[in-house]
């Protein structure tokens, strides 16, 4: 009887323990401020976004369960805050301030520092190929020069 008291106390004590834990949250996500609203961007362009890079740059983050435990609720915690800090599919800016941001996915993905390696040897089918590499390139690129056009568009008419 006693034993069995003791467990279900601990369990109580654990299970409280984990859901708590401060970091694991996802905050509301807006449709009209999120990448999709702003670029529409090519179903396979965000498709491999999804897969490789959401879990840290977007406000849909899929936790997994050793997120949970010690030491590294901490370290994936971190890791999605300033991931979010730096760039969010969830919270995208307009205009050439996105434009840039592609511009350095495309750069990150190719040198190969993004997604980051840990996260890397925790989901290897998440690892962008080469042609998911030169997919979001290419778009990035496009993206880069549709602003730029735009932006000699609003000059010129402001002559
Ligand atoms: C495991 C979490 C994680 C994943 C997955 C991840 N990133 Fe990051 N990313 C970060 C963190 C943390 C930072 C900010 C600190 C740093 O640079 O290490 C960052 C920074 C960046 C930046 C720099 C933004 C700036 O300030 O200029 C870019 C660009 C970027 N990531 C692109 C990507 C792309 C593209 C993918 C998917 C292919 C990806 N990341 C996947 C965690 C992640």
């Amino acid at each position: 009887m006693r034993t069995h008291l003791s467990i279900s106390f601990l369990l109580v004590i654990g299970a409280l323990a984990l859901s708590i834990h401060p970091s694991r949250v996802n905050p509301p996500v807006e449709p009209a401020r999120t990448i999709q609203s702003a670029l529409d961007p090519p179903h396979e362009v965000m498709r491999i976004l999804d897969r490789s890079c959401a879990d840290c740059h977007s406000n849909r983050t899929v936790w997994p369960w050793y997120s949970r435990v010690q030491p590294m609720a901490s370290l994936i915690g971190r890791d999605v805050e300033q991931g979010r800090a730096a760039m969010n599919f969830s919270e995208w800016p307009a205009g050439a301030k996105g434009a840039g941001f592609l511009l350095a996915a495309c750069a990150a993905m190719d040198a190969g520092v993004m997604p980051k390696k840990p996260y890397r040897m925790m989901h290897p089918d998440k690892a962008p190929t080469r042609e998911d590499i030169r997919v979001v390139c290419s778009w990035s690129r496009e993206q880069a020069q549709r602003q730029m056009t735009l932006r000699r568009r609003a000059e010129g008419a402001g002559q």
